[in-house]
């Protein structure tokens, strides 16, 4: 085989599909977020950021960073180990209790990010799990779509958030065998809440474990920001939690929770928890006071409310299709991969507005699309200036306008 032709040859592809992705270099500032500054081609520029998933902008909060600091100069920068080899501080420990009780749960296990707490966990439960059948929501997460593919059970895909559909797909499978169903609380590319409520109690009726991933929920819904099975009053009712540090929390990591046999189970089984080096003590320690900060943090939540429902409010005006919802993720439709690249370097060139654009695999072929992530630190002025310089690219490029455009995807293209 020739590889170098083959490695080429498949970029050249990418590149020509409009799919190929370039990272631009954003240097935040710390104290006037959302400036920062851009630099490229050896210059730089100031920019303002639109698609950050720092959502209460706790990375940049003086408290977490003095934490941190501090944390570095008490114990060093790196953890020095996997967590069995001398790779648990008493702030990895403290932050798993602080995690537990975040969701109610006995206890909670950390991991490098979500993703390889997603593709672990379920990855290590599938195969434990004899016989199992697991049913996955047709948007979920890449991670979860992994940890499931790669252990290579049957797997129901369920259309999305369609509980009709699940119940079907559940009524195929044999009542012994062992079922997982696996899920999202707000989708991170529609902004959309999942009928938890009925899935859960489908689970209850087909004697189903339930595993949901709140990465997008946690620090921002609930009560104190404790993620949306709170807010509904089930956390008791879903078997297994999943969550981020890298966003809301503004640090690095992801974690479990559960009760403490599972925990247990995943601690003692999982590779991508039990061979890799645990987080450095610092971002756990930050992880602790990030947390205790969002706790109490009602005033951030309710700005993100103002903002998002402002920025809602002026794409409604301005006909610009994008997606109702009721979160902090807003998605503007522009459903062409070459368009939404052409508009988002128009924001930035002409506007200094950094929204990267989303395409394929992050999002199916054909709805390519900007998601805005509003924070409590975007200002009324700031949103002002965001639609108006929407709506001169808008004009500009003479993208299609309309109604708030309540568009779902009915069909999933994954190259997983
Ligand atoms: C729904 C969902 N789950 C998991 C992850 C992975 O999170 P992390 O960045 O902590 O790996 C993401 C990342 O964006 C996500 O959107």
């Amino acid at each position: 085989m020739n590889y170098k032709k083959y490695f080429s040859d498949e970029l050249t592809s990418l590149k020509s599909q409009g799919l190929y992705r370039k990272f631009r270099e954003i240097n935040r500032d710390q104290k006037h977020f959302p400036k920062a500054t851009e630099r490229f081609e050896g210059n730089e520029r100031a920019v303002e950021v639109w698609c950050s998933n720092d959502y209460l902008n706790l990375s940049q909060h003086p408290e977490v960073i003095k934490k941190s600091i501090d944390v570095i100069q008490e114990l060093g920068t790196g953890s020095g180990g996997t967590r069995n080899i001398s790779g648990t501080s008493s702030y990895h420990a403290d932050l798993e209790r602080e995690l537990a009780s975040l969701h109610n749960k006995e206890s909670s296990l950390i991991f490098p990010s979500a993703y390889t707490a997603n593709q672990s966990t379920l990855w290590t439960l599938c195969k434990k799990l004899d016989g199992i059948e697991v049913f996955s929501d047709e948007l979920n997460h890449a991670s979860m779509i992994q940890g499931i593919k790669n252990a290579n059970v049957p797997c129901h895909i369920f259309r999305h958030n369609d509980v009709g559909h699940l119940k079907e797909l559940l009524n195929t499978s044999n009542a012994s065998v062992p079922k997982l169903i696996v899920l999202e609380s707000l989708y991170s590319m529609e902004g959309l809440r999942s009928p938890l409520k009925q899935i859960v109690s489908l689970a209850k009726e087909f004697n189903a474990l339930t595993y949901l991933d709140e990465v997008h929920s946690v620090g921002l819904y609930g009560n104190e920001g404790r993620g949306i099975a709170n807010e509904q009053d089930i956390s008791d009712d879903i078997d297994i939690i999943n969550g981020t540090l890298s966003k809301a929390f503004g640090q690095m990591g992801g974690y479990i929770a559960a009760s403490s046999d599972i925990i247990d189970f995943v601690r003692s089984f999982a590779p991508g928890f039990i061979f890799t080096s645990s987080a450095n003590p610092s971002i756990a320690a930050a992880s602790i006071k990030a947390i205790e900060i969002a706790k109490k943090s009602e005033h951030l939540r309710e700005d993100i409310r103002i903002n998002s429902n402002l920025i809602r409010s002026g794409l409604r005006d301005l006909n610009i299709p994008h997606l109702e919802n009721d979160s902090h993720i807003i998605p503007i439709h522009v459903e062409d991969p070459r368009l939404c690249k052409e508009a988002a370097n128009l924001l930035i060139d002409d506007h200094g507005i950094y929204i990267q654009p989303v395409f394929y695999p992050t999002v199916p072929k054909g709805d390519e699309r900007f998601r805005v992530t509003i924070t409590p630190k975007h200002q009324a002025e700031d949103i002002d200036r965001f639609l108006s310089a929407i709506d001169q690219v808008w004009n500009k490029m003479s993208l299609r306008r309309e109604g708030s455009a309540s568009k779902i995807p009915s069909q999933v293209t994954k190259i997983y």
